[in-house]
């Protein structure tokens, strides 16, 4: 059983993307530029987000972080979206979610300039991602993606099942995985809350990717000998002994299923990682124009 090393992978390609940045510097150009907005007090979204803020750091970005109160009206969220996406000095930015709920977050996504949404969150960069062209992958898919790339995961001819379909994980993952690509070429079957025979499929199924967010959904029963499985779960269960009264575990039961797998993604130390790192490969393509002239 191999151990995909979300953490140390994201240390390393943090490190290149460093380098880019100093290189970039020495010409001259600006550093790459990312905005977060934070609306609101959700303590887990604090966490992401001062996470995205200390990823930009460790490479060399320059970052901004725009905290809106849980009482901020539609009219002037949208009206500092404009300012972002007007602001020359800022290469992306993006919104982070859920938003309180009377906020629509369908207007919100869509007033992002595709350009700068290094979500790629906008059906711009969706649907250009499932038409096979260039855009803005969003980060966890594109961050498993590069996980599997780096540790030469084969996915061609592979039977997958993604658990969840989710706008974010699930949907978009399943379709880079079909896609003709270097990584992608897999049978994908796309397992949620109305799917019959779940079990069987997942039971024959070469690579999982659960997605899903429920604690240790996915039990050793459930998986084949030498199976494939990435954990994109980050739950919070409560846990008196641990220093903050919860603990964060997976939506795979991983004592009992890492023993079957040839490879496995832990949580903590996975898919996490692995996504922070993905939004600054994004920020770096918006600040080259990589993508968009
Ligand atoms: N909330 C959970 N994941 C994400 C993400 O990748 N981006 C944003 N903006 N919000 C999120």
């Amino acid at each position: 059983m191999n151990v995909l090393d979300g953490k140390g992978l994201a240390t390393q390609i943090k490190a290149e993307i460093a380098l880019k940045v100093e290189a970039m510097v020495a010409q001259g150009k600006r550093r790459p530029h990312l905005a977060a907005v934070l609306v609101g007090d959700d303590p887990a979204s604090h966490v992401y987000v001062r996470n995205k803020v200390r990823s930009c750091e460790k490479s060399g970005f320059e970052s901004t972080l725009v905290r809106l109160p849980n009482t901020v009206t539609q009219q002037e969220l949208m009206q500092k979206i404009h300012e972002l996406n007007a602001d020359d000095t800022i290469d992306g930015f993006i919104v982070q979610l859920p938003l309180p709920k009377h906020i629509d977050d369908e207007a919100v996504t869509l007033a992002i300039d595709y350009r700068k949404d290094v979500d790629g969150f906008h059906p711009m960069n969706f649907g250009r991602m499932a038409l096979g062209l260039s855009c803005y992958v969003p980060a966890t898919p594109l961050g498993i993606i590069t996980m599997l790339e780096r540790y030469g995961v084969e996915t061609s001819g592979k039977s997958c099942a993604v658990i969840g379909r989710s706008n974010i994980v699930g949907t978009p993952i399943s379709i880079l995985l079909s896609r003709k690509a270097l990584v992608g070429n897999a049978t994908v079957t796309l397992v949620h809350s109305r799917s019959k025979g779940a079990a069987e499929i997942l039971k024959q199924s070469d690579i999982i990717i659960a997605a899903i967010g429920i604690p240790h959904y996915l039990t050793a029963d459930l998986v084949k000998e030498g199976a494939v499985v990435i954990d994109v779960g980050i739950n919070r269960v409560e846990d008196p002994a641990a220093k903050r009264g919860y603990r964060l575990v997976g939506d795979v039961d991983y004592g009992a299923v890492a023993p079957k797998c040839s490879y496995i993604t832990p949580v903590p130390g996975g898919v996490g990682p692995m996504t922070v790192t993905a939004l600054l490969m994004n920020t770096l393509k918006a600040a080259t124009h990589e993508i968009y002239k």
